[in-house]
C-alpha cells in the first residue's frame, strides 16, 4: 500500500482543500491529514473559527481523507513519515521548497493551489458583508 500525508489547518473546508486532498490521494492508497491543533495553531499566529475536533470530523467525512491525526508542532513531520510508513508527502505549491529536508525520508510533492479561495478570503468575504 503507497502511503500519502499533508498537514494543515483546514478550516472553514472548502473546494481548494477538498481538490488537493482528492489529488493527493490520487497520488497513493491511503491519505493520512495531519491536522494542526489548536494550541499548535497559536503557536502559528492562527485561530482557527472551528476547534479541532470539529475539523477533525469533517475531514474524516471526507472520502479521499483515510486517516486524521493531531499536528502539535513543525517538527513532527520526519518521525510521522517513518512511524506510517509513508511514501509521499504533500503541501500546495504555496509552501514549495520549504519541506525539501523531508526528501531524506520520502518523496515530497508541491501541488499546485486552487485559484481564488482560501480560508482567508472567506473570512474576508464574511467580514466585509457585514
Ligand atoms: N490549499 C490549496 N488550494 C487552496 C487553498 C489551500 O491547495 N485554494 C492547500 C494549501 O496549499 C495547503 C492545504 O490546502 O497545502 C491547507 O491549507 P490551509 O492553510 O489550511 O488553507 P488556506 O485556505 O490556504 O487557509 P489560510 O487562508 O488560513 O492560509
Amino acid at each position: 500500500m503507497r502511503k500519502v500525508i499533508t498537514y494543515g489547518t483546514f478550516d472553514l473546508l472548502h473546494y481548494g482543500h477538498i481538490l488537493l486532498f482528492q489529488r493527493a490521494r490520487a497520488l497513493g492508497d491511503h491519505l493520512t491529514v495531519a491536522l494542526s491543533t489548536d494550541e499548535f495553531n497559536t503557536i502559528k499566529g492562527k485561530a482557527a473559527y472551528f476547534p479541532y475536533h470539529k475539523r477533525k470530523m469533517m475531514l474524516e467525512a471526507i472520502k479521499y481523507v483515510d486517516a486524521v491525526i493531531p499536528e502539535h508542532c513543525w517538527e513532527q513531520k520526519a518521525s510521522d513519515i517513518s512511524n506510517l510508513h509513508i511514501h509521499t508527502f504533500v503541501m500546495g505549491d504555496d509552501w514549495k521548497g520549504k519541506f525539501d529536508d523531508l526528501k531524506a525520508y520520502c518523496e515530497v510533492i508541491y501541488l499546485a493551489r486552487t485559484p481564488d479561495i482560501s480560508t482567508t478570503s472567506i473570512k474576508d468575504s464574511l467580514q466585509n458583508s457585514i
